[in-house]
């Protein structure tokens, strides 16, 4: 089985993002899989130029010759892909966007109706396999995830993939202070450890796991304080 991650925060391993992809990637390990990861911001992926030449006179072929004529193989042959990205202005980072944009010539540009609606068919040899989202934001609010969960699902829809669930984290970048205050931040990655051994053994989370990654830790009131006396009024 190929897992495939990719890490779209700028802070790459030292990020919130990171400090949950971690755990998550070593709980897959321990059930048996090699994982690999990939930074898109260590990548050269130019943004999709919309000329569709990879639908029509280079079929399946972008004519961009940078980072992703390596990826897009790969991402094609993961059994399960994994995109973790911080929250950025209610969405997915740039550079996150940019791969998913230039995953086009992983499809036909004729239309099929697929589950009643209008998609493009998906070009053979590419897998079906799984996709998660793991992200942190900055809010408290699990509805701050809304908008990129949302997108993520329409993504899977058009792309064939099974959505397999969502690894979110509010508030991550409080993490750090919890953890000096003595706060039961490994109680959160161990969650993140538990859902990755599920995911590869039982082939999905259950929904306590993913509870837990997003468990209310502290007061929101103290969050907001703490942002207060970080920045006051700057
Ligand atoms: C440009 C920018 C936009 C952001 N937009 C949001 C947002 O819309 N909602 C939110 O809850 N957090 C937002 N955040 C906060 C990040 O999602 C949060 O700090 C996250 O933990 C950063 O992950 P990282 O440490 O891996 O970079 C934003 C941060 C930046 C830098």
């Amino acid at each position: 089985m190929k897992v495939l991650v990719i890490n779209s925060s700028p802070h790459f391993d030292k990020g919130t993002t990171g400090g949950i992809l971690a755990p998550f990637m070593e709980g897959m390990e321990s059930a048996g899989v090699e994982v690999e990861i990939l930074y898109a911001s260590r990548l050269d992926v130019k943004p999709c130029l919309g000329c569709l030449k990879c639908w029509d006179t280079s079929p399946g072929k972008c004519i961009q010759d940078d980072d992703m004529q390596d990826l897009l193989p790969k991402i094609a042959d993961a059994d399960v892909l994994v995109l973790a990205t911080p929250v950025y202005v209610d969405g997915m980072t740039a550079p996150m966007k940019a791969i998913i944009d230039r995953m086009v010539p992983l499809i036909h540009g004729t239309f099929e109706i697929r589950d009643d609606h209008c998609r493009h068919p998906i070009r053979e040899g590419v897998k079906r396999g799984k996709l998660v989202l793991v992200s942190p934001c900055g809010f408290t609010e699990m509805d701050n995830f809304d908008p990129l969960v949302a997108h993520v699902k329409a993504i899977c829809k058009n792309m064939s993939r099974e959505y397999a669930g969502a690894l979110l984290r509010p508030y991550g970048w409080y993490f750090p202070v919890l953890a000096r205050r003595g706060l039961p931040v490994e109680r959160v990655l161990d969650a993140c450890r538990k859902a990755g051994a599920q995911l590869i053994l039982d082939g999905r989370f259950s929904e306590d796991v993913l509870r837990e990654v997003s468990a209310d830790l502290v007061p929101r009131d103290e969050v907001v304080e703490q942002m207060r006396s970080h920045y006051g009024d700057r």
